[in-house]
């Protein structure tokens, strides 16, 4: 299929990144009073939660008939093998996941992750008819010296190169700058909205003007029920990637709530 073929198809879209919080019992307490507040409130957005891998399964069981999408916040880069504590695209797939996170800046700091192994993860997940929601994002000292633009960059393409062109009708980016992730810190609406607009350019550039036009581009980074309205209003933020903010309904639903 020819890469100007894609229907223009920017969805907006809240995710909430719950990362290693919340046990089992309270992660499905909250995906149904989640979903009670979803009917009762038709929001615009489309919603998709990260729980931890051990409430996968039974989220995805309890939201089958809910506009609710549960989805993993990592997979593996390895098809499958000897690779403990791993968990693969195939086994994602096979309880009925259809997004994963990739490059997660906590993935790449702490384990090491480069853009190769995303690259690897992102074929594993579209071999496997998944959406990778790919991060990006620079460190503080990557924008005090000026390199913000290549790194982010160097990451999409990165983890992009590789792939089939005709997959990337899909695509998923989250904008999270390293220095804004949990620190209450957020990028201005300003200096996210030019990231991403640099970011859909990067796209239409190296994979067709159709896959920049189509990308769903979310910010991530202290986003919260007070800051979210602003950031949305800006022309390429489609949505947001959350973490502190989604574990708290009240707050989580307000942001969802303000992608209109
Ligand atoms: P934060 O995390 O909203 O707590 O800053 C965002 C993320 O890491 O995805």
């Amino acid at each position: 299929m020819s890469n100007e073929n894609f229907e223009f198809m920017r969805r907006k879209i809240i995710a909430g990144n719950w990362k290693m919080h919340k046990t089992f019992p309270e992660s499905l307490e909250f995906g149904r009073h989640l979903n009670t507040w979803m009917i009762a409130n038709k929001p615009q957005a489309e919603v998709i939660i990260m729980p931890a891998f051990i409430c996968l399964e039974q989220m995805i069981k309890d939201l089958r008939n809910s506009k609710i999408s549960v989805a993993a916040q990592d997979v593996s880069s390895e098809a499958r093998g000897a690779f403990t504590g791993e968990v693969s695209a195939e086994q994602l797939k096979s309880i009925g996941v259809n997004y994963s996170i990739v490059g997660h800046s906590e993935r790449r700091h702490y384990h090491g992750e480069t853009d190769y192994y995303i690259s690897q993860k992102v074929a594993l997940l579209y071999e496997y008819d998944m959406t990778p929601i790919l991060c990006v994002g620079e460190k503080i000292e990557d924008r005090s010296t000026g390199r913000h633009f290549d790194i982010v960059r160097n990451q999409v393409i990165g983890a992009l190169h590789e792939q089939n062109i005709s997959k990337l009708k899909n695509l998923i980016v989250a904008y999270e700058p390293v220095w804004a992730i949990g620190t209450g810190k957020t990028a201005s609406p300003d200096t996210a909205q030019e990231m991403h607009a640099y970011i859909r350019k990067v796209l239409g550039e190296e994979f067709g003007i159709a896959v920049g036009n189509s990308a769903s581009i979310l910010y991530g980074g202290s986003v919260n029920a007070g800051n979210a309205r602003d950031l949305f209003q800006q022309y390429d933020i489609d949505g947001a990637l959350v973490g502190g903010a989604s574990l708290d309904l009240e707050d989580f639903t307000t942001i969802i709530n303000a992608r209109n």
